[in-house]
């Protein structure tokens, strides 16, 4: 595996690999890699002629300093990781190799309207033009590539759905599954700063998602399942919740009324123990009975 740290030699590398007909899976990423992180590499590894991922905690993406600093890193265990699920190359560039004139001064800024304003978005303002942008950079030096995202940030997911589809870029967005664990909490490397009492609580997130759309599933309206969402929630003291919505991929919209047959997310967000935490499912709406 290849670890490159300038913008010049990543174009560089994957232009080559290209012109020997070899196609390019890409996996952007912020490092401190988990099973999460490895499944999306592992399915670059299957579908494409080589896998690339890039390691880089963005500053512009990060609300607050302290955020930013005490955003977990573990080079080398990334590394171990990803020369073993197969990854060819990974791009770890110094912050000064992305935006030479400080974050602070970058002049261009992304922004997506609809999907980036609700949930996530209000709550973490600046958040996902931050993403969108070094996502946009991203591109530009992978070049054409099918790029895999988790289902675990739903809203990202969209908001660079959406971004591509809007700028025409040459870039095959994949979703992929959310990994879980046996109880159902979505690995995330927040899930570490947890204690051990509040990482158990942490399962009524998933709970309260799969009543929510069994809810949906039997014909509930939006108004029903968000409200069974909350209760469930509520039932856990530890937890304190930010959101529980149902919407529409890939616009985030809300529905008024939820048609049968329709796909909808059940998404949801909370803090515990200081730590906020997302996580979503999708749901076929059913027919009330
Ligand atoms: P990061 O949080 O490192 O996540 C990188 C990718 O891994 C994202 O697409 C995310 O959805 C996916 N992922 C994380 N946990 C997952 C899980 N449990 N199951 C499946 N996929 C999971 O998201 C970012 O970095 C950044 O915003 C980035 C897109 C790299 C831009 O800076």
């Amino acid at each position: 595996m290849d670890v490159i740290t300038t913008r010049s030699l990543w174009r560089q590398a994957l232009i080559n690999e290209r012109a020997q007909g070899r196609t390019i899976g890409f996996v952007p990423t912020m490092g401190a890699l988990h099973a999460g992180h490895r499944a999306l590499v592992e399915q670059a590894v299957r579908e494409c002629d080589v896998a690339a991922v890039s390691i880089f905690v963005n500053p512009l993406q990060f609300g607050n300093a302290g955020d930013l600093a005490g955003y977990p890193r573990d080079l080398e265990g990334d590394c171990a990781l990803l020369e073993d699920a197969g990854a060819a190359y990974v791009f770890v560039p110094e912050v000064t190799e992305i935006y030479p004139d400080s974050p602070d001064h970058q002049a261009t800024s992304i922004h997506v309207e609809g999907a980036s304003l609700g949930f996530e978005g209000a709550d973490r303002p600046g958040h996902f033009d931050g993403m969108a942008t070094i996502v946009a950079m991203l591109f530009s030096l992978t070049g054409r590539t099918k790029a895999y995202f988790g289902e675990k940030d739903i809203q990202q997911l969209c908001v660079v759905q959406q971004m591509v589809a809007d700028l025409a870029m040459d870039i095959e967005v994949i979703a992929c599954p959310t990994v879980r664990h046996d109880d159902g909490v979505a690995l995330s490397s927040r899930n570490a700063r947890l204690s051990h009492t509040a990482r158990q609580s942490a399962a009524v997130i998933f709970r309260a998602l799969s009543v929510g759309g069994k809810a949906l599933e039997s014909g509930a309206t939006r108004q029903e399942v968000e409200a069974v969402m909350a209760s469930c929630i509520a039932a856990e003291p530890e937890v304190s919740l930010s959101y529980a919505g149902v919407v529409e991929t890939p616009s985030f919209a809300i529905p008024n009324e939820l048609r049968p047959g329709q796909e909808y997310r059940l998404i949801l967000a909370g803090e515990l123990d200081g730590v906020r935490l997302i996580d979503n499912i999708g749901a076929i709406a059913g027919r009330r009975p």
